[in-house]
């Protein structure tokens, strides 16, 4: 018989540290960090006695573990999105499923997508107000919502429409109600429960009908969106996925692939207005036609603002070892994705925002982790990447972003993303347009007022 070795960890009862973790995350787990060390056990809301790692080579064995042995929680998105949910799926289910849907997001697609983004960052960035201060998010949920609407189902229509209202909601109902337990009947007629199964059942009205005409269009094998993809799509014995399975997995893209693009979006822009430097020297690179260091810097902004803080995985094996570890089956295990961006072992001077540390620099696989990691990574990282670069871009382009001395925002947890507290305020001034040529022969950056924005 194995012999179970587990963390130490904090002995008082669980509705006090439940209180602790509910009133902030990443306090309370550094605090424990500081502590007990890389590795520690909590009693966590919902999924209980739960082992949470920061340790980079514990992190690396529980991510590249085989998902017989470890993998999803029980309790985890794939309630709201529906059984046929690659976030509900385990095992076998799980691969198959994910060989389906992976191909779309291929880096070697994402061209296919560069343009509808920069289009839809023009048009919703055609809507700030200059020189008032507003709050971006909502903006920047505006756009990944409508990219990811373009990007799944290709053409615009009525349906769209409808989706671009409903989605927002179906995600703040479902956001609010991840924190929660599921009471054991499911969706009563009152309360967010029966709100999100109303929203749910209207999207279903609304995509199975796009599913249907799609699946009839006699010129499917030339579209290139999603939903085309995956009505084509075969396992590997030759079967397609149902209708039911696609509208499960369309909403898991639809929902998994907006909010938290733009919540990192917003804080890009909240972590640029506090370092002017930086920012000018983003905007030189950007008249200039370079990349580099705004990859960096939206890198960095995931290291020091990680939107998904943590990712879970529960023992199917019988004994997992773990490094210093032995779990035992049905044991929960969190990664500490904010812990690991803190080490100061794999991050020099952690607590500072560099992005210079990135220039020229892949991140490490198991030490950068803001998309998880194995088997179970986000599947939208490359897109999410692309996204981001594109929307930075246009920013940097068309507006200068006035540099603030205010306190840094706070972060608060909507749920499942940890968000700018002000939604990431920002003011804006459109830039004149200007020749390329003119602005790589001066080096200078100057915004619609004629004031020099580099610090
Ligand atoms: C900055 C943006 C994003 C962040 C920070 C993010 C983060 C994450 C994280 C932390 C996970 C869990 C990984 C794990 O358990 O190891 C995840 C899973 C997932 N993400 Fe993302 N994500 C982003 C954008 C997207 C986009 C754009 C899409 C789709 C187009 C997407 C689709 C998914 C899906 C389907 C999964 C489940 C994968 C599985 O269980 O196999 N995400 N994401």
């Amino acid at each position: 018989m194995t012999t179970v070795t587990l963390p130490d960890g904090p002995t008082t009862p669980a509705f006090v540290q439940a209180v602790e973790i509910l009133a902030g995350r990443t306090r309370a787990w550094r605090r424990l960090h500081a502590k007990y060390g890389s590795a520690f056990m909590v009693k966590m809301p919902r999924f209980g006695p739960t082992v949470v790692l920061s340790d980079p080579a514990e992190v690396k064995a529980l991510f590249t573990t085989h998902t017989d042995l470890v993998d999803n929680i029980d309790a985890n998105l794939g309630q709201f999105l529906g059984p046929g949910s690659l976030f509900a799926l385990r095992g076998e289910e799980h691969r198959k499923e994910r060989k389906l849907l992976t191909p779309p997001f291929h880096g070697r697609r994402l061209a296919v997508y560069e343009s509808l983004i920069e289009e839809e960052a023009v048009r919703e960035m055609a809507t700030w107000p200059s020189g008032t201060e507003f709050a971006t998010m909502d903006s920047m949920m505006r756009i990944t919502l409508n990219v990811i609407l373009r990007a799944v189902f290709g053409a615009e229509g009525a349906e769209f429409d409808q989706l671009r209202t409903l989605l927002p909601k179906l995600v703040l109902v479902g956001s609010a109600l991840a924190a929660l337990p599921v009471p054991r009947k499911l969706f009563g007629r009152f309360g967010p429960w029966a709100r999100f199964a109303r929203h749910r059942a209207e999207y279903d009205r609304i995509v199975q009908r796009l599913i249907e005409r799609a699946a009839a269009d006699p010129g499917l094998s030339e579209r290139d969106d999603v939903l085309a993809m995956l009505l084509q799509a075969r396992y590997d014995d030759g079967s397609a996925m149902t209708h039911n399975e696609i509208a499960d997995e369309l909403l898991t893209l639809l929902t998994a692939g907006h909010e938290t693009t733009a919540t990192s979006l917003s804080w890009t822009i909240e972590r640029l207005r506090r370092h002017p430097h930086i920012l000018g020297r983003l905007v030189a690179e950007a008249d200039a036609g370079g990349s580099e260091l705004r990859e960096a810097a939206l890198l960095e902004t995931q290291r020091v603002r990680p939107v998904i803080d943590a990712t879970a995985r529960k023992v199917r094996a019988e004994s997992l070892q773990l490094g210093r570890w032995t779990l035992p089956r049905g044991q929960g295990v969190m990664v500490s994705i904010r812990l690991m961006h803190d080490n100061p072992e794999l991050f020099t001077n952690p607590k500072d925002f560099d992005p210079d540390r990135f220039v020229g620099k892949r991140p490490g696989t198991f030490s950068w982790i803001p998309f998880g990691g194995g088997a179970r990574r986000c599947i939208g990282a490359a897109f999410a990447t692309m996204e981001m670069n594109v929307v930075l871009r246009v920013l940097l382009r068309d507006f200068t972003l006035e540099t603030t001395d205010a306190p840094d925002e706070r972060a608060h947890f909507r749920g499942v993303a940890l968000v700018p507290a002000k939604k990431g305020r920002a003011v804006v001034y459109r830039r004149a347009p200007r020749t390329t040529s003119q602005s790589v022969e001066t080096g200078e950056n100057q915004d619609a007022r004629g004031e020099q924005v580099t610090a």
